[in-house]
């Protein structure tokens, strides 16, 4: 039976991160040098699809010739606002947008899309792909790694080492002043930036949102620290975690929620139980999804690339590539969508190293 495939689109949704470009460059020579398809790249997620002008770029393996796959960010833009089923028009009034979507890919021709984004965005795009019949690949990338069946997603590394790094330069300074150090930093609901980061950059105390705290027990960690000799302890404190008593700190903005000031409360709370304490407060912000893709991150995203593109040669669809024991392999996307975010686990090898570093990581 030939494959039917001769044309297909990729695209970029939600959050950016680190390595989304050298994806595009592995399922581009893939798609090209291996099968002789064309490839489109979509502009900004779905929205390049839905009018007239229609926003997208054909790829060709010349457009990797340069540094692109070496670069941060996407070449093709995303979004990660707008609510393809109740989109805002320019009038203010909302249309689901689906048959806008099949229309776009009617007027590129393509077959088939490879959609490199958190599993949200996965399962908004395979709504679509399934009502207009077109097939769908999955890629996950996100920083948070909270995607679910995957030991790896694209930006996760490089995000990790760009929170190693700020451990790093805040110790010499933290040592410098004898004080404590406190670094805030994304994963949404998930410990996975927080964890591996403390255990790589020597953090003494790490908060994550899956684990509750007690401020007491931060405070008593950071005196039996002081009485040790280590004058200048060092936190990390996940955007997402939850106050004292287990409400959420995040605030509900038009397109979700927005995680805010965790680092800022942690701060507060510490100096209403001792005053004395000399700390100060970093929130790395979207420093963490910036600049060039480690080499960890570049290899991750070649294999999904190649994978997701081999995948849609041999007749799948609907599904997610997925790096499972050192093989790319790929899970239904309906599993994914059911299983929802990953986080971390008591088990996880990472939790009990912590433990077994002596990290106060809660009160687990
Ligand atoms: O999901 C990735 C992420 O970077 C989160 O860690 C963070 O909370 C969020 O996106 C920030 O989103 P935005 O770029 O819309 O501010």
């Amino acid at each position: 039976m030939t494959n039917p495939i001769k044309k297909i689109g990729i695209m970029t949704s939600g959050g950016d991160c680190a390595g989304l470009n050298a994806v595009i460059r592995a399922v581009v020579n893939r798609a090209i040098t291996g099968y002789g398809w064309e490839v489109v790249g979509i502009h900004d997620a779905t929205e390049g699809l839905y009018f007239e002008p229609r926003r997208y770029q054909r790829l060709s393996l010349a457009d990797f010739y340069g540094p692109w796959a070496r670069l941060g960010g996407t070449m093709l833009g995303t979004s990660n606002k707008g609510n393809a089923f109740n989109y805002k028009l320019p009038d203010g009034s909302t249309k689901d947008m689906t048959k806008a979507f099949g229309e776009g890919v009617k007027a590129l021709g393509l077959d088939a899309i490879v959609v490199i984004g958190g599993d949200g965005s996965m399962a908004i795009v395979n709504k679509m792909c399934k009502a207009n019949n077109v097939k769908m690949i999955g890629i996950p990338k996100t920083v948070d790694l909270d995607a679910p069946f995957t030991e790896h997603t694209v930006g996760f590394a490089s995000c990790r080492s760009i929170v190693v790094e700020a451990l790093d330069r805040v110790q010499t300074t933290a040592a410098s002043h004898h004080r404590v150090m406190m670094l805030e930093v994304m994963g949404r609901d998930a410990g996975f930036i927080a964890m591996h980061s403390a255990v790589a950059g020597g953090a003494d105390i790490c908060l994550v949102p899956e684990f509750p705290y007690k401020i007491s027990a931060i405070v008593d960690k950071l005196h039996t620290l002081f009485k040790e000799g280590n004058d200048h302890p060092l936190m990390i404190v996940s955007e997402g975690i939850k106050d004292e008593h287990g409400q959420s700190l995040s605030v509900a903005v038009k397109e979700g929620v927005r995680y805010k000031g965790a680092g800022e409360y942690i701060n507060q709370r510490l100096m209403a139980v001792d005053p004395s304490l000399s700390l100060r407060v970093t929130n790395l912000g979207h420093v963490q999804r910036g600049g060039m893709p480690t080499a960890q991150d570049r290899l991750v995203a070649s294999a999904f690339g190649v994978k997701a593109v081999d995948l849609l040669a041999a007749g799948k669809s609907e599904v997610m590539v997925a790096w499972q024991a050192n093989d790319v392999v790929d899970v239904s996307l309906e599993k994914v969508v059911s299983r929802g975010a990953a986080s971390l686990d008591r088990n996880d090898i990472l939790v009990k190293t912590a433990l077994g570093l002596g990290i106060y990581i809660g009160e687990v």
